[in-house]
């Protein structure tokens, strides 16, 4: 049984024009799927759709084998995590620690583990020192970090995130690279909407291609890396490490190496570095 399963699902925000018409999609744990697309293709609804935001016009649901549809945001959240693309949107209280607490409050645990969770959690994302700050005035990273550990600790079998990328630095990507790469580790479904293509290749094991709320493709990555007009094909560019990759295959650079750790391994042992 899939973790999320979707079928014949139809919405839009208008009557008289559909953004999705009879989409079917299954979503396993222990996957790393990556969601793609440009501007307005219609990622963010999908997961609004998931999560209880939007209600579809016709189509299932079911998140572990039951359906959402009379389901609060509240209750899908404690099966799915849902980090969004603006964290501003996902912070509520005026200290950190409060913050954790009150993504806990549904849970129906005692007080010494909400403690520990909370302390987990803070050590976890380093945010120790801002146990008391307001989260308005910590940086753009560390609120990412906190809206992702709001999420995390409530130990959700999936996790979903939007854009998690965009406007945090180098080193914050690469620990969120880190913590995704975790996740996945301990047998989690990570759903990723970005538009950052080498990230994709770093922590995605399925890529999911939407043209205008239409699924163009649905590819394990090895797959989708085989045909380079995979992206062109929904207007989307490829990167410089992406037209690299493809050189190197051309002369001769093995199909599964596309993972930046493995690529500096093969140069290693091959330029006997
Ligand atoms: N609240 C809304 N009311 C009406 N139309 C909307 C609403 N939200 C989104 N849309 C429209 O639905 C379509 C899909 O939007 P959506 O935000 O899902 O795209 P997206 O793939 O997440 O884009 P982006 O990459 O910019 O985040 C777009 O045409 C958008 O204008
Ligand atoms: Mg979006």
């Amino acid at each position: 049984m899939s973790y999320i399963d979707v079928s014949g699902l139809s919405f839009g925000y208008t009557k008289d024009s559909l953004l999705f018409n009879n989409i079917a999609l299954s979503f396993n744990l222990g996957e790393q799927v990556a969601i793609i697309g440009q501007n307005g293709s219609g990622k963010t609804t999908f997961v609004k759709l998931l999560n209880g935001m939007l209600k579809p016009q016709r189509g299932r649901i079911k998140i572990s084998g039951e359906s959402i549809i009379d389901k609060s945001i509240a209750d899908i959240a404690t099966k799915v995590g849902f980090v969004f693309q603006n964290p501003n949107q996902m912070l509520f209280t005026n200290t950190v620690e409060k913050e954790l607490a009150l993504s806990l409050l549904r849970l129906k645990i005692g007080k010494k583990e909400q403690d520990s969770r909370i302390n987990e959690m803070l050590s976890f994302f380093n945010l120790e020192q801002y146990r008391t700050t307001h989260p308005r005035n910590l940086s753009r990273g560390e609120k990412q970090k906190l809206a992702l550990a709001t999420v995390l600790i409530r130990e959700p079998q999936a996790i979903i995130l939007d854009e998690p990328f965009s406007g945090i630095d180098f080193k914050q990507r690469e620990n969120l690279t880190n913590y995704i790469r975790i996740l996945s580790e301990e047998g989690k479904l990570i759903i990723l909407i970005t538009h950052n293509i080498d990230s994709i290749l770093e922590n995605c094991s399925r890529v999911i291609a939407l043209d205008e709320g239409k699924i163009t493709y649905d590819l394990p990555i090895n797959d989708f890396l085989m045909d380079e007009t995979n992206l062109s094909k929904i207007g989307l560019l490829p990167t410089n490490y992406l037209k690299m990759l493809y050189k190197l295959r051309d002369i001769g650079l093995p199909r599964e190496i596309y993972r930046k750790k493995d690529l500096i391994e093969y140069f290693k042992q091959n330029l006997e570095l």
